[in-house]
């Protein structure tokens, strides 16, 4: 069984009056026992102040990415241990605005994501295809590849402790959702790819979809058998839209 996890990307959005407003909505409205993992990931300067307003709730604090080096001259760089430090359990790596506009290739990605688990963060491991690459029939090759290049390196127990998003870029931010038929299609693809290194790991692996999730299509995304909750961006600033879709997730 898979405790679906629904987190919440803000990206770089917010202030501290936002954020506390935010907040609030959400732990006021929370409902006392919810099928779902909740997680939010504010940008790094707010991460101890939101960490802080979610003190004893049930609510996780995320990180948007982190620094493959450990510590050093690394300037405007965070590293794992300083998002652990702060009370982070998760961390985004890999999303498609860092690959696409800071150049973050496969193994930069795979590097983070190790750095992540040496200190015992939880990281989210987003892969997707372009429209292009969609266009031309690439979907599973681009995701394999994305997949692979962390797999090789940390090794398939690591998946024991991660998770994976699978976000279509050209889902992401456009209002365009894929179906729930193309969700389920790939992230059974990726639940393959893993099963074929360790078919418990891959059983109990949970993986996201992403990508103009909202209140309105949430629930016949995530009833998909191999979707496992969402990674939710704009839909995760408003308290109300974002605790709907927390509502839709099911367990699988
Ligand atoms: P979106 O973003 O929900 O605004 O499409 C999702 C994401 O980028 O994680």
């Amino acid at each position: 069984m898979r405790r679906p996890l629904v987190a919440g990307n803000w990206k770089m959005h917010g202030s501290r009056a936002e954020n506390a407003e935010l907040i609030d909505g959400l732990l006021q409205n929370l409902p006392a026992q919810t099928v779902a993992e909740i997680a939010v990931c504010p940008p790094y300067v707010y991460l101890w102040e939101v960490g802080r307003l979610l003190k004893s709730s049930p609510v996780a604090l995320g990180a948007q990415s982190v620094c493959a080096e450990q510590v050093g001259a690394f300037t405007g760089e965070v590293s794992a241990s300083m998002l652990r430090d702060v009370g982070c359990t998760y961390v985004i790596v890999g999303h498609s605005e860092r690959r696409t506009l800071y150049h973050e290739d496969d193994a930069l990605v795979a590097r983070k994501f190790l750095a992540a688990q040496s200190q015992s963060l939880v990281p989210i491991l987003c892969v997707g295809e372009t429209l292009e690459e969609r266009e031309r029939g690439q979907t599973k090759t681009v995701v394999t590849r994305q997949l692979t290049a962390v797999l090789d390196v940390a090794g398939v127990a690591a998946f024991a402790n991660a998770v994976i998003a699978y976000e279509p870029v050209w889902a992401i931010g456009t209002g365009k959702t894929a179906t729930p038929e193309q969700a389920q299609e790939v992230h059974a693809h990726i639940r393959a790819e893993v099963a074929k290194h360790d078919a418990k790991i891959a059983g109990e692996l949970r993986i996201l979809y992403g990508g103009s999730v909202k209140a309105a299509n949430a629930r016949e995304i995530f009833a998909m058998p191999d979707v496992d909750g969402g990674l939710i961006g704009g839909a995760s600033l408003k308290a109300d839209e974002f605790l709907k879709i927390c509502e839709a997730a099911q367990v699988q």
